[in-house]
């Protein structure tokens, strides 16, 4: 097992992968990305990931067919060379090199940069207790649906929530407005049921929460979509994020305060449950990995 890298056409160790100074990655930010999760070597909701890529790349008017890529044998490829059974593939692809000029030339190649490395486990306290999270004020662009690289409001601001103690932070608009979580969607729980913020330009639109989103119709959990204000999710009764590295992780206080007991409730156990055995083909899941396997 080792991690891998690939970059336009050719996979090598990761220590081996190289870009050009004047990538425009590298220059502007200018390039967008994907991060897809594997179990037992199989890339989970592959097709979900790629399309978001697909309406990322078409947001910043970058020419490149994933199809004619062969993106998804590419991805499975490097699952297999890697060789690690829970794996990250991580996908990054700008808009090419050109030397340094806002507007790039016409004609210019993407780049096309994949790697392989082991899957983060969360630690086994943060899912049995919970995370602590602050809140922090917006700092980001109008497009946040796009899965773009320029993450420097959300580094900054996961580093100050390191740095007073919490686990992330979660932005919130001047007028309360619930958006996000750094690198993860955000979803409280009231009266038994799952509400989180629209899936409109303020968000990334998440792959896991609309996994979420189907295992709460496999336990009969309803759903609802709308905005979410700040004081209400203080008072919610339960509270998680979703992402592809963190699954679902629970939140048991918010800016120093407790939500509800301060435990992790029974809903969101549920929803960790019922995802990690989704993501896995185990328990009632088992024959959806046959089938796809
Ligand atoms: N981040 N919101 C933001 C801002 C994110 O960066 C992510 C994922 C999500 C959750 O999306 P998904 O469920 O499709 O992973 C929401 C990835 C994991 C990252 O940047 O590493």
């Amino acid at each position: 097992m080792q991690e891998i890298a690939y970059v336009n056409g050719v996979f090598c160790p990761m220590e081996q992968a190289t870009v050009s100074i004047n990538d425009r990655g590298f220059q502007y930010g200018d390039s967008v990305y994907e991060v897809i999760a594997a179990y037992g070597g199989r890339p989970f909701r592959m097709a979900d990931h790629l399309h978001r890529l697909g309406t990322s790349l078409s947001a910043l008017r970058i020419e490149l067919d994933l199809t004619t890529l062969k993106i998804e044998s590419l991805v499975r490829e490097g699952l297999t060379r890697c060789g690690f059974d829970e794996a990250m593939a991580y996908i990054q692809i700008t808009r090419g090199v050109a030397p340094r000029t806002h507007i790039a030339p016409p004609g210019i190649k993407p780049t096309v940069v994949m790697t392989f490395r082991p899957l983060p486990q969360v630690s086994a306290p943060a899912k049995e207790h919970g995370v602590a999270l602050m809140t922090a004020a917006e700092i980001r662009w109008a497009m946040c649906y796009v899965k773009a690289t320029t993450l420097l409001p959300n580094v900054l601001t996961r580093m100050d929530a390191r740095a007073g103690g919490f686990h992330d932070a979660i932005f919130v608009a001047p007028d309360g407005d619930v958006r996000e979580g750094t690198s993860s969607n955000v979803v409280m729980v009231r009266g038994g049921r799952l509400v989180f913020p629209c899936r409109d330009a303020s968000i990334l639109h998440g792959v896991t929460l609309l996994t979420v989103t189907q295992c709460a119709e496999h336990l009969g959990i309803a759903c609802e979509e709308r905005p979410v204000h700040i004081d209400e999710l203080r008072a919610a009764d339960e509270m998680f994020l979703t992402s592809t590295t963190e699954e679902v992780l629970p939140v048991t206080s918010l800016d120093g305060r407790p939500i509800a007991d301060g435990q992790v409730g029974a809903i969101t156990r549920r929803m960790m449950a019922t995802y990690h055995d989704l993501a896995r083909g185990l328990g009632v899941f088992q024959d959806r990995r046959r089938n796809s396997a």
